[in-house]
């Protein structure tokens, strides 16, 4: 579940003070999958990053999950660990460890929230674990544990679900727009988070991978996980359950 409560966020800009959200209020059941429509600079990516914390709103209160915490009380260690867990956010602005292979940044969130019980698996026979399994491809040389193994066939499954499991040991440098894009949904996707908050996750992708990736949130959303998807693309909109119209500033 997520709640906000009269939300209002406002911007000191060049031309003065710029309210793009105001007591705004906004209720999702689990299982919800909410497209978020609006004109560009309405507030679409500015509500998704109240939402996960990143930004503050001026005023207002945001609640998730159940029993309902409400976000704007915990501290920074508090809901930075939250955060890791529980929302995972895909954002154009977010980057990759650049001396990290593709497959390293995937498998990171995973050891930063160390909890081996919360990284569900995929044993359905897949190409990725046949990757996995193949010793030519030196994966599982660096395999340490049980933990390492389980971390290491969910990412290479996600990637594979995004087409991608061909550039594992390849860094983030040489991917292309699409490609990093479609990174940034599997790294997001590690962790199983309950909350799925993407921010125009199809652009630069092509339709087929758009289908992919829409289809992979509405299987998510089958499955009990919330997801918030900003877009322009009247397709992805089209397979949400509702959306809603971010109303814009004042200006
Ligand atoms: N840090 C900031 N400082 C000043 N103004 C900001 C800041 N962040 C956002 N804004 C302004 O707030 C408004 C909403 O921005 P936001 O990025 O949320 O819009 P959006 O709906 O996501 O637009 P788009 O569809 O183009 O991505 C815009 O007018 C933007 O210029
Ligand atoms: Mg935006």
């Amino acid at each position: 579940m997520i709640e906000l409560k009269n939300i209002t966020k406002e911007f000191s800009t060049p031309r003065g003070r710029l309210t793009v959200l105001k007591d705004f209020n906004l209720k999702i059941e689990a299982g919800t999958f909410l497209g978020l429509e609006g004109k560009s600079g309405a507030g679409k990516s500015t509500l998704l990053s109240i939402i996960s914390g990143l930004q503050k709103p001026d005023a207002g209160q945001v609640f998730l999950g159940q029993p309902p915490v409400n976000i704007l009380t915990l501290n920074d260690k508090e809901l930075s660990a939250f955060r890791n867990t529980n929302i995972g956010f895909v954002s154009q602005e977010q980057s990759f460890l650049e001396n990290l292979t593709v497959l390293d940044n995937v498998r990171l969130p995973a050891y930063l929230a160390k909890k081996p019980n919360n990284v569900m698996l995929n044993t359905s026979t897949s190409s990725a674990r046949r990757l996995f399994q193949h010793p030519s491809k030196e994966i599982p040389k660096q395999v340490r544990n049980d933990f390492d193994v389980k971390i290491t066939e969910r990412a290479l499954n996600l990637l594979e679900s995004l087409g991608i499991a061909g550039l594992a040991k390849s860094f983030p440098r040489e991917l292309s727009g699409g490609e990093n894009h479609r990174l940034l949904i599997v790294r997001a996707l590690m962790n199983n988070p309950d909350y799925i908050l993407a921010d125009e996750p199809t652009n630069s992708v092509d339709a087929e991978q758009t289908q992919a990736i829409i289809k992979i949130f509405r299987r998510l959303a089958d499955e009990g996980k919330t997801i918030l998807l900003a877009s322009h693309d009247k397709e992805a909109l089209k397979l949400c359950d509702i959306s809603m119209t971010v109303p814009g500033s004042d200006r």
